[in-house]
C-alpha cells in the first residue's frame, strides 16, 4: 500500500544513469560486443523500461512490448556462462560508478545474478 518499491528507493534518475553506464561498458567488452548491436541507444531505452518494471515501478516495458518473456527474447543470442559473468561484471562496475550501494544494491544485484543465470542458453564446453 504505502510500501516503497526498490524503484522508488533507487530513483528514476539513478536507474537511468546506471543503465547508461552499463551499456557504455557492454559496448567495450570483448565477450559481449559480438552479440550486441553497435548502436545501443534502443537497447538502453528498453532496458530502462524493463528495469523500472522489474524493480516494482510502472509497467513501462509491458505497456510497449508485451509480456517480457526474457529468456525467450534472449534465445536468438548465444548466452554462455562467460557472457553472463561479463554482463554481471559490467553491471557491478556501473553500480560502483553511479554510487549505488548498501542493501538496495545487494538485493538488486542478487536478483540480477539469478536472472542472468536463467538467460544462459549455450554450453560453451560443448562447442
Ligand atoms: C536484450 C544479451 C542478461 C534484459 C539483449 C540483447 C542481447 C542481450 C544481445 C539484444 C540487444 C538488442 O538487440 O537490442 C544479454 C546477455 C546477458 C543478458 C549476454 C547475460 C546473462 C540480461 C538480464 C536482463 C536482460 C539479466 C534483465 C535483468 C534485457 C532486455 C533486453 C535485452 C530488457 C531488451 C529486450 C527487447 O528487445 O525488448 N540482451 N542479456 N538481459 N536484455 Fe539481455
Amino acid at each position: 500500500e504505502n510500501m516503497l518499491t526498490p524503484f522508488d528507493m533507487i530513483g528514476e534518475e539513478t536507474l537511468h544513469r546506471l543503465v547508461d553506464a552499463f551499456y557504455h561498458r557492454v559496448g567495450q567488452h570483448p565477450d559481449l560486443t559480438p552479440i550486441f548491436p553497435n548502436d545501443l541507444t534502443e537497447t538502453a531505452r528498453k532496458q530502462k523500461q524493463f528495469l523500472t518494471q522489474y524493480l516494482g515501478g510502472p509497467t513501462l516495458y509491458t505497456n510497449e512490448h508485451g509480456h517480457p518473456m526474457m529468456r525467450a527474447r534472449h534465445l536468438p543470442f548465444e548466452i554462455t556462462e562467460t557472457r553472463a559473468k561479463a554482463w554481471l561484471g559490467c553491471m557491478r562496475e556501473a553500480m560502483d560508478e553511479v554510487g549505488l550501494s548498501g542493501p538496495i544494491r545487494d538485493e538488486f544485484y542478487a536478483r540480477l545474478v539469478l536472472t542472468a543465470q536463467h538467460m544462459i542458453n549455450t554450453d560453451e564446453n560443448a562447442k
